[in-house]
């Protein structure tokens, strides 16, 4: 602050110099008539003297002016500076409050679950939404010995639509491979924040409640499209993680319906309703069916990469079955949340 209040000072006292400076030959009185004496050589020596005085001090005038001009230039780059960094400090501010938020969020989270009894478990990300967490990021769902739940981070997304929704599933990165065995899509792989899928144990439990599906999809142009189930759960182990879903809304056509009623499969456990073997084929783990309408966990092809087979994360209501989308969050709550 105080390097701007100087700069500005700064600016005026040279702005003033430089007045003064542009308008110093212009002040000068211009150079007296030389008397009417015909003659003397003196006088007109004196004459000569007195024009190139003149022209002298009128070239040290423009160079004085050219060099304030500099300074000014300087001086509002310095200014320009100062407003950089203020601009810089800013950021930094709202990043470090962002952080505390964080830091309040876990801080009350240990409270809750420290408190906890089984009628407010924190069951999911509703029921954080319900206990007025309301910024999207990863949560922490305490252990619960009532419902049977072990401790499981998650992430919840409290914008969209409302908010409320614990993410079962996302692909935007590309590193993390899909093409898992049934283990693995048992307990769930991947990171948090980044690629992962929860694991068919826990979206089980989460969907033992009437829940919804919203699937959000975005394309290599970046634009989006959502298909939501009003209704959807799934079997438990036993029973294959069966899909039931039912209600269909949204914009990206319902390339889920194909899928419906089917048990999920996986490289290493073939439970489709095809002679062929779909999670070998489309490289991933899900409700195949004979084989697909869609491949959410297929691989994720860069744009342009996908040109062959069909194992790409495919939606086939919106691009088809040869083009592999950008981005994909698979998400749910329950059906009944209000916001
Ligand atoms: C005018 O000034 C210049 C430089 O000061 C000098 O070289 C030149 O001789 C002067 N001319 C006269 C006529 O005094
Ligand atoms: C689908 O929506 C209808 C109308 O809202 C409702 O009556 C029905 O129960 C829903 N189906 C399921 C399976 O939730
Ligand atoms: C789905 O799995 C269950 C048991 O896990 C099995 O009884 C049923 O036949 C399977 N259905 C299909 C279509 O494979
Ligand atoms: C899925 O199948 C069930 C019957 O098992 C049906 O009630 C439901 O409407 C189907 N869902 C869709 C989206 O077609
Ligand atoms: C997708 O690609 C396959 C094989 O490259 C091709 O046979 C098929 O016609 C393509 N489908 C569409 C809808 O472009």
């Amino acid at each position: 602050m105080t390097k701007i209040n100087l700069s500005i000072l700064a600016l005026g006292v040279t702005l003033l110099l430089l007045g003064t400076g542009a308008q110093n030959p212009k002040k000068r009185p211009a150079p007296s008539k030389p008397p009417k004496v015909q003659c003397c050589d003196e006088v007109r020596s004196l004459k000569v003297q007195v024009a190139n005085l003149t022209s002298l001090l009128e070239e040290l005038g423009r160079k004085q002016k050219t060099d304030m001009m500099n300074v000014v230039r300087q001086i509002m780059e310095l200014v320009k500076q100062d407003h950089q960094l203020e601009g810089r400090v800013t950021e930094a501010e709202s990043k470090y409050s962002e952080i505390n938020n964080r830091v309040e969020i876990m801080q009350l989270q240990t409270l809750q679950s420290a408190t906890q009894t089984s009628s407010d478990a924190t069951y999911d990300c509703a029921s954080l939404y319900g206990k007025s967490y309301k910024i999207s990021g990863e949560y922490k769902l305490p252990k619960d010995e009532f419902l049977g739940a072990p401790e499981l981070s998650v992430f919840c997304d409290m914008e969209t639509n409302g908010g409320g929704w614990t993410l079962i599933q996302r692909r935007k990165i590309g590193l993390t491979s899909f093409n898992r065995d049934w283990k693995q899509y048992k307990n769930g792989f991947g990171s948090i924040r980044g690629d992962f899928w929860l694991g068919n144990d826990h979206i089980f439990r989460l969907t033992r409640q009437p829940s919804t599906l919203r699937i959000e999809l975005e394309d290599w142009e970046g634009q989006t499209r959502y298909a939501e189930y009003g209704f959807f759960t799934v079997g438990n182990e036993l029973n294959s993680y069966k899909l039931f879903i039912a209600n269909y809304s949204g914009n990206a056509g319902d390339s889920l319906r194909y899928h419906n009623n089917t048990n999920f499969s996986t490289m290493n456990k073939d439970n489709d309703k095809c002679v062929d073997d779909c999670a070998a084929l489309r490289k991933g783990g899900y409700w195949y069916n004979c084989c697909t309408d869609s491949n959410l966990n297929g691989i994720l092809y860069r744009y342009g990469e996908h040109t062959k087979g069909t194992d790409g994360i495919t939606w086939y209501a919106w691009h088809g079955p040869n083009y592999s989308l950008k981005r994909v969050e698979m998400k749910v709550r329950p059906a009944g949340f209000q916001p």
